[in-house]
């Protein structure tokens, strides 16, 4: 019994360093090509004549070398390095330049923003220069797409010195592991802009929200923080206005505060897919909705 008991605990132990140094691996490239900045600035016109999945002029990737399948299963088991905890998520792989090393975070800083499903992660930029004081991150489970976000974040960096610093990607699948990444009440906006619509019943679970999910994302939103989706397939917008509007934790903003609120006018405007659907003369739906307190929570 104790021998089986302490096989078990050996094995969860290795588990947990394999997990931690997946985790380095995966964001060493990005760590890296941050902290060599002057020298890549320096060859940057040289590094662009060899490397033809960088623009030349811009020093930006070029979406044509990360193409990706349309869409990837989410229920599948991808192998990638996931944080045990948001306490393990290591900000200054993501934000060198706001946390030069590993252990310079006194936990005051958070990320407050959530791209789910980011895609090429043209929200964020946006984001990026409106919020320039707040963290951000993009989930993206593709690994092409990731990686085209991650080059896009370091191009722009690299050309606007001291801007761009508060975004960041990782490549995760964000309906298995979305709770190692945030804690309660930390974040004050998540964008759900353009998700997979699964149209098939059987598939409807692979849907980004449900019940199920907001129960989870409720927990992690802080009180007042905004969940901001958009669709152009009328049906998917339906069921995301009717999950939000039933769960008991969520209420609609109003028009007036949807006016109000320059982050609404973007969700149509900023992401590729949003570019598309514009571009093709595409009905947009949207549901954006308000964190509350439980009025029983409210009375305790
Ligand atoms: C249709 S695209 C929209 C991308 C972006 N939001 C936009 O508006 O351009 C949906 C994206 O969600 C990603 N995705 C789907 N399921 C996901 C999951 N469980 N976790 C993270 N990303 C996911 C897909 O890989 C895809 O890039």
């Amino acid at each position: 019994m104790k021998l089986k008991r302490s096989l078990k605990q050996n094995k969860a132990k290795q588990t947990r360093l394999k997990h931690s140094a997946a985790l380095h691996e995966e964001t060493k490239d990005f760590c890296v090509l941050a902290s060599l900045i002057p020298s890549l600035q320096r060859g940057i016109m040289l590094q662009n004549k060899a490397n033809p999945t960088i623009s030349k002029s811009t020093g930006l990737p070029r979406k044509r070398f990360y193409r990706a399948r349309a869409h990837s299963n989410p229920l599948s088991d991808s192998h990638f390095p996931v944080p045990l905890s948001p306490s393990h998520v290591d900000y200054s792989l993501h934000y060198p330049q706001l946390f030069p090393s590993s252990d310079c975070s006194d936990g005051s800083k958070k990320i407050e923003f959530a791209d789910i499903g980011c895609g090429f992660g043209g929200l964020l930029i946006s984001l990026s220069t409106l919020f320039p004081e707040t963290l951000m991150i993009g989930m993206e489970l593709r690994d092409k797409v990731t990686k085209y976000v991650k080059e896009r974040i370091l191009g722009l960096r690299l050309a606007n010195p001291g801007q761009f610093q508060n975004v960041s990607v990782v490549r995760t699948n964000s309906m298995k592991y979305f709770p190692n990444y945030f804690e309660k009440g930390q974040l004050s906006k998540m964008f759900f802009l353009f998700p997979d619509p699964h149209f098939k019943e059987k598939n409807h679970r692979r849907r980004v929200i449900s019940p199920h999910l907001l129960d989870e994302y409720a927990y992690v939103l802080k009180v007042g923080g905004i969940i901001y989706t958009i669709t152009d397939v009328e049906e998917l917008g339906e069921w995301m206005k009717s999950c939000l509007q039933n769960h008991p934790m969520f209420e609609p903003l109003s028009e007036m505060e949807l006016d109000g609120d320059p982050v609404v006018k973007l969700l149509s405007t900023a992401t590729e897919e949003g570019k598309k659907v514009a571009r093709n003369g595409g009905q947009t739906f949207q549901a954006v909705y308000r964190r509350i307190t439980l009025a029983s929570q409210e009375n305790s």
